[in-house]
């Protein structure tokens, strides 16, 4: 797909305050520092749009960009970082809570995971939560120029196998370098394949 516009619109703490023109958008979720606002970055090839910082905890709203003048990336702050203290941790939770419950745009969650640490529980728990809710999501393993093909071949296989201990199949996995611009084209050909399928109804 090609990127022509891309355009911060809004940053918000409240679900309701989010833009209500309908148009699908797809909202990059996971730990701090897991590389979400980069990625979004990195997609659009607008280096600066999304605030990124090597300190975790740097987005702390609901972030709206909008791509192409049709649908929207969503930058979320990254969950259970420590450093923000209970209540901190707790704010943030009830904003990444609500929005997943209340936003009816929302059309395909990315999980961001870190893909050189083995499974984490907050994240398997998270994703536990999705399933349940019935939330449409895909896996995003992060930061893949970080280690060797070899390991990287095996974490996956270790996520994998992990994964398919509760769930029958998998989702759609996507490998991903915002350092080395990789998994650029099959995450923006998964959200296009996503929004012809919508213009059909
Ligand atoms: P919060 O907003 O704090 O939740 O973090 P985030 O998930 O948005 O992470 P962000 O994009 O700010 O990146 C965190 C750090 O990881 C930054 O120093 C980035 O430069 C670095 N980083 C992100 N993606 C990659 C990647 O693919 N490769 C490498 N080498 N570094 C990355
Ligand atoms: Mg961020």
């Amino acid at each position: 797909m090609n990127i022509k516009k891309a355009e911060f619109v809004i940053s918000n703490t409240d679900v309701k305050k989010c833009p209500q023109d309908g148009k699908p958008e797809y909202a990059f979720i996971g730990r701090s520092n897991v590389g979400k606002s980069s990625l979004i970055n990195m997609l659009t090839g607008k280096k600066g749009l999304a605030m990124t910082s090597s300190t975790p905890g740097k987005t702390q709203l609901i972030n709206h960009f909008l791509i192409n003048d049709e649908w929207y990336l969503v930058d979320l702050p990254g969950y259970g970082y420590a450093q923000r203290g209970k209540d901190g941790r707790q704010k943030i939770q009830e904003i990444i809570d609500r929005y997943l419950d209340e936003r009816e745009a929302l059309t395909c969650l990315f999980v961001l995971l870190d893909c050189r640490h083995e499974p984490q529980k907050i994240d398997l728990e998270f994703i536990r939560l999705l399933g349940e809710s019935g939330i449409p999501f895909a896996l995003v393993f992060t930061k893949t120029d970080k280690i060797s093909q070899s390991k990287l071949k095996e974490n996956i296989s270790v996520y994998k196998a992990k994964l398919l201990e509760t769930w029958e199949i998998l989702p759609p996995i996507f490998y991903t370098s915002s350092e080395h611009k990789k998994g650029r084209e099959e995450v923006l050909e998964y959200i296009e394949k996503i929004n012809k399928s919508l213009d059909e109804y």
